[in-house]
């Protein structure tokens, strides 16, 4: 039987008694954690088995450092606005939409006309894939990355060209250029996930100037989806590359650092005849009343960005201090998550994880033993690092 999360962390405390005082799924338990309910049956392969992913580490009392989610949720004054926002419910979203466009505007020093609302930044992906790609105008992906847009992509029939991540996990960016020529879009995830590495501002403009000169008519789309947790002083923004050249959109979310993934909201930041392509094929009142309201006053609690950019600082620290003790290599990041070589088979060690109640990210074809492991809460993250201690040295 899975425990409570609050019984599960107080069974270890501080000073835990380490690995033998963590309790095991039973076999059962285990069985049930694959208890799903069925899949749509037109689904494809990699929705059902993120989907699968996902409710495993949702069964109650897991630790759920698998999917990049914001522990600590949405702040007091975010769920406040929510909560004064239901007797709105009965009307569509038109003014919230707008007040909420204003506000992201006025957080970039941009125009509401360069913003593009999407339910999530998915939404974004998924649009610029659809109108910027087509069956001779292929979609340039690294890999490993966020797979949405690939996915959509194949789903489509788009060719996909993927390009390797190089030794250190960073981009390939020169293989990228090349791998430009003639293609619709370019997806470059800065940081990368799943490897959280970063690449400098002159890497980014370089880059783009190298495929405006070598392909001038192929976008490329900067996802800063984990933009807030950077702190590499080389790092910063296209936001202003995407307001100076018609080939560039930034896409930006509300799931990480604001804690609202479920509440769906995201946005591309474009030239306005840029994210004119975009905008027709997105759902009209894409983004919840409750939504608008969480991600209005969000945009703007300095306090609680800064809560939470201090909470992962220190999350970050720990693991990767952990790991590195340990003598295992993690890959410079700079995310809420981090992805360390444990040598030895990522899936066996997930579901070896998933028995002690915490779930770890999967694998990511072709780095079979890279670890991506999301940060939660300081507690989540001593119980869990015990938790990677005994299954490490079980093996
Ligand atoms: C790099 C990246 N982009 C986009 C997304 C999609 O986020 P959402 O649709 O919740 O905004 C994710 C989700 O994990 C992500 O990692």
């Amino acid at each position: 039987m899975p425990i409570s999360r609050r019984g599960f962390l107080t069974s270890l405390g501080a000073g835990g008694a380490g690995i033998a005082a963590l309790p095991l799924i039973g076999a059962r338990g285990r069985e049930a954690l694959y208890g799903l309910p069925p899949m749509p049956q037109n689904a494809p392969a990699a929705s059902a088995s993120r989907r699968r992913d996902r409710a495993m580490a949702s069964t109650a009392g897991m630790i759920r450092i698998d999917s990049n989610e914001n522990p600590d949720g949405p702040g007091p004054r975010v769920l406040e606005a929510m909560h004064s926002t239901f007797s709105e419910s009965n009307r569509y979203p038109l003014q919230l939409e707008q007040a909420l466009i204003d506000a992201i505007a006025k957080s970039h020093g941009v125009k509401a006309e360069n913003i593009l609302l999407g339910c999530g930044s998915g939404e974004i992906l998924r649009v610029a894939v659809k109108a910027l790609t087509s069956s001779d105008r292929a979609l340039v992906n690294p890999v490993p990355t966020f797979e949405s847009a690939a996915n959509y992509a194949k789903f489509l029939g788009t060719p996909v060209r993927p390009v390797p991540v190089d030794r250190k996990l960073n981009l390939d960016l020169g293989a990228m250029a090349d791998a430009s020529r003639g293609a619709g879009l370019v997806y470059f995830c800065n940081p990368n996930n799943p490897t959280a590495t970063v690449h400098g501002a002159s890497d980014v403009a370089s880059f783009i100037e190298q495929v405006g000169k070598s392909s001038p008519n192929t976008y490329v789309l900067v996802d800063e989806a984990y933009h807030e947790f950077v702190a590499k002083p080389e790092y910063k923004t296209a936001v202003p590359i995407a307001l100076a050249n018609p080939q560039v959109i930034v896409s930006r979310t509300f799931s990480k650092i604001f804690g609202l993934a479920g509440m769906r909201v995201g946005y591309a930041i474009g030239q306005p005849a840029t994210l004119n392509r975009l905008s027709g094929w997105v759902l009209d009142s894409n983004v919840t009343q409750l939504s608008l309201a969480a991600a209005i006053t969000a945009v703007s609690d300095r306090d609680r960005i800064a809560t939470e950019q201090k909470r992962n600082h220190a999350t970050r620290e720990f693991t990767t201090k952990f790991f590195e003790n340990a003598g295992y290599t993690v890959a410079k990041c700079d995310a809420n998550f981090l992805m360390v070589d444990i040598r030895r088979d990522v899936r066996a060690f997930k579901t070896a994880c998933l028995k002690h109640n915490v779930a770890v990210g999967r694998a990511f074809p072709p780095l079979m033993t890279q670890l991506r492991i999301s940060f939660g809460t300081m507690d989540e993250m001593q119980v869990a690092t015990k938790v990677f201690k005994a299954v490490l040295t079980e093996a």
